[in-house]
């Protein structure tokens, strides 16, 4: 989704602009732009191609000034075209925006009343020409930006500048993330920490509601009454390594191969003996757990599809009734909230704008407390729940999500441990077993990873297809949603997800030698129900490739194709078979030639509703 940065130097900041562009690239934009102030004067170029053709255009015509904002636009109103790009222009100012302005029209038309004239269709143009109208009555930039904002409803994260003050730099946010990067000499803002590692470590997150004006030698952060606030300074781990793709083709490719790693960081401190440390849940010194009778999940895409595998595991584990739904539906319905429940959220980013707004309404419909599964420990979910439980997947920027999925799954079995443990649904051997269990993962899913040979072999297969479907049945049925949208988002192959015992209720209408069906078998409990989806396929000659355990020593066969993964404690299996699937659908996406890292239409941070 859109990403913005700013800077403010002694230097010239167009190329500090450029790199933190390309350091954005990874959340998905259509369009790009760059603006510049030196001698009074804007410097702005735009391009409707990739950040790189802007750098090209930046090196012809030149951005020269120690002030500048730029952005990489996911379009929302208006297409995408140089028009639209940010930033937008007035005369005097500059802006750049993340987010929708809902009440957009009505401003407009305000604003046309008063002779203002739009060359974009963006709400952006529009909040801005408002701000220029407020510093036409004589108010400053500051005060001017500060009036325009409690106009403005809907979600912003935004950059600004006036080309008669080259000494000042303002942002401000609400819904959407903004940080500010702390330099010498030189300040920073912008919407993710990774568009800034080059320049600098340390960083102040802004919070909802929030404006800051940055110069060279000072950060101010005012509340939406124009009063002062104190912020703490933060510095990032993060290091260039965790951005960089290394000997790997694709993010996406080093991401999957990097989940053994992961996994033995997420479980990393957090394993006792038999069951959970202390601390292994941030917030538990001061929110007591025992009380939860239910638990209700809430995410999107592939978020929501861990939340399903954590209901089994919840379940099974601790006997809490356990519900999960999607964000977007949630949000908008009127739930009934069972006493004493439990709201998880589950977010990569911790922005996806649905999930926090189902936080959000969470905290006034009564449930007894908030926990969030997230990967970035300065997102708005973290600081706005109760709990949480940080993936520690590290940098994810691939925008089909891999290893960032795997430690969610592991983080829903802790926590299942965690309740199974403070209910008493679980005894300690069986604690001690899964303890035991957890520790093995990395070597599992290293195992699995071996197939990668044997996948981008049978990828070739799949190149031609234009559909396909995947089965599994109980915990595996979400293994087979996620295994389709992964293939459905980077290879642009249709592909659905179905629990096998629906096959004879529609889909299996679908089965011809066109059509291969990928199933999801490992050794377990509804084995025996699957072999017989298994030969429903079969039997009208679809086209099978089945993941299943190494010991079962299923065979090929002229309408088969066995691939085995290794053996492990059945609740451990969602996790190790999410690994070929992610592989499968990294080779075809490959062999297809789409953009892996980058899908069309797609954006890493859905900030937006
Ligand atoms: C798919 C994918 C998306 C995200 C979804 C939620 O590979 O990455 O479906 O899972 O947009 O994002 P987060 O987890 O950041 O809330």
């Amino acid at each position: 989704m859109c990403g913005i940065v700013g800077a403010i130097a002694q230097r010239d900041v167009s190329e500090i602009l450029l790199e933190g562009l390309s350091r954005l690239e990874y959340r998905g934009y259509d369009s790009a732009g760059i603006c510049t102030v030196a001698d009074g004067k804007f410097h702005c170029l735009k391009t409707i191609e990739k950040v790189q053709a802007l750098r090209t255009e930046v090196a012809k015509a030149g951005c020269p000034g120690g002030l500048g904002i730029a952005h990489t636009r996911w379009a929302t109103h208006g297409g995408p075209s140089v028009v639209n790009a940010h930033p937008h222009l007035t005369e005097r100012l500059a802006m750049c925006h993340n987010g929708i302005i809902e009440n957009y029209q009505q401003l407009k038309d305000k604003l046309q009343a008063q002779g203002y004239q739009f060359k974009s269709q963006t709400d952006t143009e529009v909040l801005l020409c408002l701000i220029d109208s407020l510093v036409k009555t004589g108010l400053d930039t500051q005060e001017a930006f500060r009036q325009a904002l409690l106009q403005a409803e809907g979600s912003y994260a935004l950059a600004l500048i006036d080309r008669e003050h080259p000494g000042d730099l303002y942002g401000a946010r609400r819904h959407s993330p903004l940080v500010v990067g702390l330099g010498i000499g030189e300040n920073f803002l912008a919407s993710d920490v990774l568009a800034l590692l080059p320049v600098t470590r340390r960083f102040i997150y802004l919070d909802d509601g929030e404006l800051v004006h940055i110069t060279r030698g000072s950060v101010e952060i005012f509340n939406a009454q124009g009063q002062r606030v104190e912020k703490d300074i933060a510095e990032s781990s993060l290091d260039a390594e965790s951005i960089s793709k290394g000997r790997y083709r694709h993010f996406m490719q080093k991401e999957i191969f990097e989940q053994p790693q992961a996994l033995e960081n997420t479980a990393m401190g957090r394993l006792s003996a038999d069951g959970i440390a202390p601390d292994a849940i941030s917030g538990l010194a001061q929110h007591d757990l025992s009380a939860v009778d239910n638990i209700k999940i809430v995410a999107c895409g592939t978020s929501y599809h861990a939340g399903l595998v954590g209901k089994y595991w919840l379940e099974e584990l601790t006997g809490l009734a356990t519900s999960v739904e999607i964000a977007s539906e949630y949000r908008y319905r009127k739930a009934v909230v069972k006493e004493n429940t439990l709201f998880v959220t589950i977010s990569q980013s911790g922005e996806t704008a649905d999930t926090l707004a189902c936080l959000r309404l969470a905290k006034e419909q009564g449930y007894l407390k908030t926990l969030c599964i997230c990967n970035v420990h300065s997102s708005s979910l973290v600081r706005e729940s109760d709990l949480s439980l940080l993936t520690r997947a590290g940098a994810e920027i691939g925008v089909a999500s891999t290893k960032a999925f795997v430690t969610q799954l592991l983080c829903l079995l802790l926590l299942s441990l965690y309740l199974g443990e403070v209910k008493g649904t679980l005894s300690a051997p069986r604690r001690t077993q899964l303890v035991e269990s957890i520790k093995k993962l990395p070597a599992l899913c290293r195992d699995a990873l071996g197939q990668d040979e044997a996948i981008r072999q049978l990828a070739q297969e799949f190149a031609g297809k234009h559909h396909c479907l995947f089965l599994g049945r109980g915990i595996m049925y979400p293994i087979a949603l996620e295994g389709a949208l992964k293939l459905k988002e980077i290879s642009y192959i249709h592909a659905e997800g179905y629990a096998a015992g629906e096959l004879k209720h529609g889909p299996i209408a679908l089965i011809d030698k066109d059509m291969p069906v990928v199933v999801v078998a490992p050794d377990n409990a509804l084995l025996s129900k699957l072999l017989s989806n298994i030969e429903e396929v079969r039997a009208r000659g679809g086209l099978l490739y089945i993941f299943s355990t190494r010991s079962l020593k299923l065979k090929n066969d002229a309408h088969s194709r066995i691939f085995t993964l290794p053996d492990a404690d059945e609740l451990l299996q969602p996790l190790i078979f999410t690994i070929p699937l992610q592989l499968l659908s990294y080779h075809c996406a490959v062999i297809n030639g789409t953009d892996v890292d980058q899908p069309r239409n797609l954006a890493k941070a859905v900030t937006v509703e």
